[in-house]
């Protein structure tokens, strides 16, 4: 790996040289929060929104936002000319910060600060083209997926199942209802309208969410959040995933089944078609 510039605690400094204390709650507790903000061109899409969403997860948390929206966009923009590539990921993390081990929150202590901007890798053409397969699981997750915590071992283990299958993603159900994807939402198509679980406590709410929600407006396609089915899911015209990577993905293939019905079964479809090309147009839109 190259040695990218990266940011901790106030400096700017080769990610080589970046150090945790041990005692660090995100390293012994996973006590900690993250965005993943996309870059196009060097600009930042929808960036209000990841931080404003990173502010409710450490609101959760109850950890002080330990800086402005200005002071992050200038730590952001910094970061990402600094990067090679125009294209890329930025993330972010916030720990609790560091302290003798103990499960009560500690009070008065300064958040850990890393950030790192990584060359984005979007999905394959080939994957676009054909849609990409995946396995269904049981969601065994906790029942906060609403905080973008740092906690992600229930998420590592539903990624593997999928991995260990050569599928891109794991799809979740719980109590027989989609929750979302071990890193992506989830998003079916019945009778033309695009539909995905209500807001709640087991599913994050991706920026993606609301950002297709526009999208589905500016194309005159029906949007709703509803509860979603096992077999809604298993019986949908189209199905999707959403995510900052992943932008919206097709899925053609569950649990080794074609998706969809007749000419287009086992093909993505054209809700999925007109939802990216939206999207290609709001990333010039509405980066900054
Ligand atoms: N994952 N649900 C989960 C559990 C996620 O981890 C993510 C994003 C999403 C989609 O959210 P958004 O549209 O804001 O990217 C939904 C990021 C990309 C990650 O963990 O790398």
């Amino acid at each position: 790996m190259n040695d990218a510039l990266c940011y901790l605690n106030g400096e700017f400094l080769p990610l080589s040289e970046a150090r945790i204390p041990v005692l660090d709650r995100g390293f012994i507790f996973g006590d900690g929060i993250y965005e993943v903000v996309p870059v196009y061109g060097r600009r930042l899409f929808r960036f209000d929104e990841h931080i404003a969403r990173m502010g409710r997860s450490l609101a959760k948390l109850r950890i002080a936002n330990p800086a402005t929206r200005e002071q992050w966009l200038e730590r952001c923009r910094t970061l990402v000319h600094a990067q090679a590539s125009e294209d890329q990921l930025l993330y972010i993390q916030i720990s609790r910060g560091v302290a003798p081990r103990d499960h009560v929150m500690p009070q008065g202590l300064v958040p850990t600060v890393f950030m790192l901007a990584t060359t984005m890798k979007p999905p394959s053409a080939e994957q676009r083209h054909q849609g990409v397969a995946c396995v269904t699981a049981r969601d065994f997750r906790w029942e906060r997926g609403d905080i973008k915590s740092t906690s992600l071992l229930g998420n590592v283990l539903a990624r593997q199942i999928s991995a260990d299958h050569g599928c891109v993603e794991t799809i979740l159900f719980r109590d027989g209802m989609l929750t979302e994807a071990s890193s992506s939402n989830v998003w079916v198509v019945h009778e033309g309208a695009l539909l995905g679980p209500p807001k709640s406590e087991h599913v994050l709410e991706g920026i993606r969410v609301e950002l297709l929600r526009e999208l589905c407006e500016d194309c005159g396609i029906a949007y709703n959040l509803r509860p979603v089915s096992e077999a809604d899911v298993r019986t949908a015209d189209e199905v999707m995933l959403s995510s900052a990577t992943k932008e919206v993905l097709p899925v053609t293939k569950i649990d080794g089944e074609p998706v969809g019905h007749g000419a287009l079964r086992g093909k993505p479809g054209p809700v999925y078609g007109r939802l990216y090309e939206a999207y290609q147009q709001a990333k010039a839109r509405m980066s900054i």
